[in-house]
């Protein structure tokens, strides 16, 4: 089945055709930077250029949202202006003719290719899955036995007195000029504590702010088995198609 899947981040809003049998974009990768002011009108214009400029007239459409999402609402935008908090997607694409529309986190998207097409495949049947989004924020999604905890948030936890991510994502790093020794110290420190309260199988790290794997991987002390998420920049894109598709039937 073909699906629209949209993420929509901190930095950029990104959108393409999703084949959701093999999991592989079957149009160009459509990105928009994420304007600073990102009022419900603005996001609504720039979902609706989206949609002409990929041509996609009906069929599932997936949207990733960084906060919590109930129904196809967001209830929380940690990084995104809050007046987005209370907007139901699947009203501001109302008149385009798509459906189903389905809204989910988009570490949770994220999570749902890694889990069909990536590196949580060998657990998709059986075991405890965490994985990690580093970029703007901290996205953090479980699944158990195949099953997913939505909207977890471990991102916004207490750890060494202060909201995680302002430790350790991306924009932390790069903001305070942080070494990646440094940086990942911190990371390593912030798993340790992940690990300890989940007892996951594996942890897999995705997103922008650890692509770059070998900066860092000797400074992670964690017990738990570690991978690298497969599906680089277009998991959010995936996920969220999938999850339409999985509504459509
Ligand atoms: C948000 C999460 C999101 C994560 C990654 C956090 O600030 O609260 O919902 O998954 O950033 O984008």
């Amino acid at each position: 089945m073909l699906a629209l899947g949209i993420d929509i981040g901190g930095s950029g809003i990104k959108g393409a055709v999703v084949d959701t049998e093999c999991g592989s974009l079957v149009s160009d990768r459509m990105r928009v930077p994420t304007p600073r002011d990102l009022s419900p009108e603005a996001l609504a214009g720039i979902l609706h250029n989206l949609f002409s400029d990929l041509d996609w007239k009906k069929g599932p459409v997936g949207i990733g949202f960084p906060g919590v999402i109930r129904g196809n609402t967001i209830f929380t935008a940690a990084n995104l202006d809050k007046r987005l908090v209370g907007l139901n997607l699947e009203e501001v694409l109302d008149g385009l003719g798509s459906a189903p529309v389905r809204v989910l986190n988009d570490a949770d998207a994220a999570g749902f290719a890694e889990m069909e097409f990536g590196a949580g495949l060998p657990y998709r049947k059986q075991g405890t899955v965490l994985l990690l989004t580093v970029g703007t924020g901290i996205g953090t999604v479980m699944f158990v036995d195949g099953v997913l905890v939505p909207n977890l948030e471990l991102g916004h936890v207490e750890f060494n007195g202060a909201e995680a991510e302002h430790l350790v994502s991306e924009r932390t790093r790069k903001h305070e000029d942080l070494s990646w020794k440094r940086w990942a110290k911190r990371f390593s420190g912030y798993l340790e504590y992940l690990e300890r309260l989940l007892n996951p199988d594996v942890i897999i790290l995705g997103g922008g702010g650890v692509s770059k794997v070998g900066k860092f991987e000797k400074h992670l002390s964690i017990q738990t088995p570690w991978v690298m998420a497969n599906n680089g920049n277009r998991a959010g894109i995936i996920g969220a198609a999938l999850a339409a598709a999985s509504r459509a039937g």
